[in-house]
């Protein structure tokens, strides 16, 4: 009995069902543009919005990752977008010249809404990106995260690691 409960618990522990859409996050190069943390900032395609700070729903945000956003550097993910997959109500036609580029590879609808759903559960509303995430999003004590551990671990207890 208690092996069956162990058993259930451990699957448990690995079957995180956003998974999938952390895995397009990255695939996709979302990180490219709005980083690990989602918070943005600059970079090619001009300043990625952050996804901690949107309001957008589960719904628009599947729309923007399909069919981009006119007028600005955030590509389109689905084949046909404009065409003959409907966006905004627009046809390739209507958004002319603000058409958005196209994104490195396409997702099918079954990726976009899986990396939506990764953007609900862990980006949205996640506040400022700490060490804890960060470790957490690269599954290891990346290099990378060590600017998050200095703002973690300001009360220096560690003296003299830094190198400031
Ligand atoms: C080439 C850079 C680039 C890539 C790659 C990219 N984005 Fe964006 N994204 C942007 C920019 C720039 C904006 C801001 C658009 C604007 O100014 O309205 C944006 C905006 C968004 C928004 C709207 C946020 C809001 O609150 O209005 C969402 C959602 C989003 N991106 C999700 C994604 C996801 C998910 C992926 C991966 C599938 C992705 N983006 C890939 C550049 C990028």
């Amino acid at each position: 009995m208690s092996g069956l409960a162990y058993g259930q618990a451990a699957q448990a522990a690995v079957s995180d069902p956003t998974n999938a859409g952390k895995a397009v996050f990255s695939r996709a190069n979302c990180m490219g543009c709005h980083k690990w943390h989602g918070d943005g900032g600059g970079g090619y395609g001009g300043d990625a919005l952050s996804l901690r700070k949107t309001e957008l729903t589960k719904e628009q945000i599947i729309e923007t990752v399909a069919c981009g956003r006119p007028g600005t550097g955030m590509p389109f993910f689905v084949r046909g977008a404009y065409d003959t997959i409907s966006c905004y109500d627009m046809t390739r036609q209507d958004v002319g010249e603000r058409m958005p580029p196209e994104g490195g590879t396409f997702l099918r609808p079954n990726d976009i809404a899986a990396v939506a759903d990764y953007v609900i559960a862990h980006v949205k509303g996640a506040g400022e990106p700490t060490y804890a995430q960060c470790t957490t999003f690269f599954g290891n004590t990346s290099r990378v995260c060590d600017i998050y551990k200095a703002g973690a671990e300001s009360s220096s207890k560690t003296g003299t690691e830094g190198s400031k």
